[in-house]
């Protein structure tokens, strides 16, 4: 059987800080730190909603935890500089290694997938706009389950999209916490580890492969089956 391939899509395809330019207009200087509270409290929001079973779409995760940056910069963002936001976040841009990494996978005859915490309309026009959308055999949305990673249930719901089991299956991702749930949950995990200063969590758990450019990735996973 070949091998299938879920990409995560915020922080492994598509950069969640580049919104940081249009950011700056409002808070200058504080715009990386405010775009890194934003992005983890995206998180934090879907881990807790996923945990309490009481699951909105992941654009109300990104919109609360835009609200609550907010609050924390006292940036006073008006409701239309928030929604002005909230269509960037909607057109983020790819990595620059991204096509390239992606190319050589399908090239290697992989089954690529994207599977993200996005719900899939998101997903398909984010993908859509940053050239992405075409190299993959389906988007899958853990809208489909109705809550979030890491739960477990989200990537059991993948791997049935997919038609695909834990043994040939891979997810890419560059957040550590994705990478884990996928282990967790039988499957095999690259770890996109794109700056030297990302560090895994120390859980007592090692990513199947570790690669620093998805450039890698096709190689690394040919040579790590079977
Ligand atoms: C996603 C989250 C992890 O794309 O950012 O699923």
């Amino acid at each position: 059987m070949s091998v299938t391939i879920g990409f995560d899509v915020y922080g492994t395809l598509i950069n969640p800080h580049g919104v940081i330019t249009e950011l700056e207009t409002f808070c200058g200087d504080e715009a990386s730190a405010f775009s890194r509270l934003w992005r983890e409290k995206q998180l934090e929001y879907s881990f807790r909603r996923a945990l309490m079973q009481n699951y909105e779409p992941f654009s109300v995760c990104t919109r609360q935890a835009l609200d609550y940056a907010d609050e924390v910069f006292q940036i006073r963002l008006r409701p239309e500089d928030k929604d002005a936001l909230m269509a960037t976040y909607a057109t983020l841009p790819a990595f620059e290694d991204a096509k390239d990494g992606l190319e050589q996978a399908r090239e290697a005859g992989f089954r690529l997938f994207a599977f993200s915490n996005g719900s899939a309309d998101a997903l398909e026009s984010l993908l859509s706009h940053a050239g992405l959308r075409d190299y993959f055999m389906g988007v899958v949305s853990v809208d489909g389950m109705k809550s979030f990673k890491p739960n477990p249930g989200v990537y059991s719901y993948f791997l049935r999209q997919a038609g695909a089991t834990g043994a040939e299956a891979w997810l890419v991702s560059s957040n550590p916490f994705d990478v884990i749930g996928a282990m967790s949950s039988g499957m095999r995990a690259a770890w996109v580890q794109r700056s030297p200063d990302a560090i895994f969590d120390p859980w007592g758990m090692t990513p199947t492969i570790t690669i620093n450019s998805l450039r890698a990735l096709a190689d690394a996973i040919g040579t790590a089956r079977p």
